[in-house]
């Protein structure tokens, strides 16, 4: 089925900027290739809203931190002595240093800055600085690291430097529910107990949004993902699995699990219902996860955006323990969405160029399958205060 066709019967080809359309427009080229709307993005979605940072499981012991680029600020993810995860902005109370420069590592007991060693313990208090004790009376509870509100949840820390943050509950599982309908559909994948099977990241030359906006569309399907159609063949008519709340795809008769040829997965997670079995879900959380369910495994993939140009894909593959620990081949498992994720992150690259164009200044079209796409550029507009003109 082409729906496109259905709605401009002649060409199929968008129409011209000056000519009546029936199509919905895109956000105009700018939105792709200003480094002022990135910024405004930076500040008023990444800086305020629940942002998806790091697998806590990575955070092995007391010490273990990772660094994340959040909006325009470095953050430090750790664990703390008591087992709970904290995170700090990545900047010394003193003149401003950074602290950790290495993506993740681990501290014995406490940050120390190569500056001018002031300690913070993992807590994030000042605990120790040169000299400090011929100041008198400094208020050391007032030096401490800029702490960041954390929230785990299917095994992740989330965090958010608002200093008020908005409901996690609306927020990030608002979503997931508009998705599946309920929360449990996904408890029923229990992610927060699986294993790291494989992590790939990705560094893609293409902003954020062109990112979300091919991930929320199936229309490409079709042209891009040759692997992906044989085991959903509904995703061939350019169908997504988001049409389908609470529905998912269904695998084709001939695919036996979710792989790149078809052949066997693994055992089901044993609490997916038998209604989610040989099934595909793919959920879209604000405003930088995407997470795909199938019956015997979980992709998660949490974007950095790095400039108006580039961001940085992590994708993790999550199995249930006996499968990760007991050295299972996931090669096949894995492979199938590393193509569809390297497909799609090609698809977005080819389109970056095109931003700057003189003919993409006030925008594309989306085809009526894409409307959510609308849907999701109407929902940026109003959280960064540009709206339409006239
Ligand atoms: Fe960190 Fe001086 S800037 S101790
Ligand atoms: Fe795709």
């Amino acid at each position: 089925m082409t729906t496109f066709a259905s709605e401009s019967p002649n060409t199929g080809e968008a129409a011209n900027a000056d000519e009546p359309s029936s199509l919905i427009s895109t956000l105009p080229g700018d939105y792709y290739t200003d480094p002022a709307i990135f910024a405004l993005e930076q500040e008023r979605v990444f800086e305020t809203m629940w942002f998806c940072a790091v697998r806590a499981a990575d955070l092995t012991k007391p010490g273990s931190f990772r660094t994340v680029q959040v909006g325009r600020e470095s953050v430090i993810v750790s664990r703390a002595r008591d087992d709970s995860v904290k995170a700090f902005l990545n900047v010394c109370r003193h003149r401003g240093a950074r602290l950790c420069t290495d993506e993740s590592g681990e501290v014995k007991r406490a940050f120390q800055c190569p500056y001018h060693a002031w300690t913070y313990g993992l807590d994030g208090r000042l605990i120790a600085a040169p000299n400090l004790t011929s100041m008198p009376d400094i208020d050391r509870t007032e030096y401490g690291l800029s702490r960041v509100h954390v929230r785990e949840w299917l095994g992740y820390v989330w965090v958010c430097l608002a200093d008020t943050p908005p409901s996690f509950e609306e927020q990030v599982m608002g979503d997931v529910i508009d998705r599946l309908g309920d929360i449990e559909s996904i408890d029923n994948y229990a992610v927060a107990d699986l294993g790291l099977g494989r992590r790939i990241t990705y560094d893609v030359k293409a902003n954020w949004k062109l990112i979300i906006e091919n991930f929320m569309e199936c229309y490409h399907c079709a042209t891009i993902h040759p692997e992906l159609t044989e085991v959903l063949p509904e995703f061939a008519d350019g169908y997504a699995a988001q049409y389908y709340v609470g529905h998912g795809a269904v695998f084709g008769e001939q695919a036996k699990g979710f792989t790149v040829d078809g052949s066997e997965g693994f055992d089901r997670i044993p609490s997916v219902s038998a209604e989610q079995d040989r099934r595909y879900y793919a959920i879209t959380v604000r405003p930088q996860v995407f997470v795909n369910l199938v019956p015997d495994h979980v992709i998660l993939h949490r974007m950095f955006p790095l400039a108006h140009d580039r961001t940085v894909v992590e994708c993790d593959w999550l199995y249930l323990p006996h499968v990760v620990g007991s050295g299972m081949d996931v090669d096949r498992s894995v492979e199938l969405f590393h193509r569809v994720n390297q497909q799609d992150f090609d698809a977005c690259e080819r389109t970056q160029p095109g931003m700057s164009s003189r003919v993409y200044r006030k925008g594309g079209v989306l085809v009526p399958s894409e409307h959510h796409i609308g849907a999701f550029h109407a929902w940026l507009r109003e959280r960064i205060g540009r709206l339409p003109v006239g």
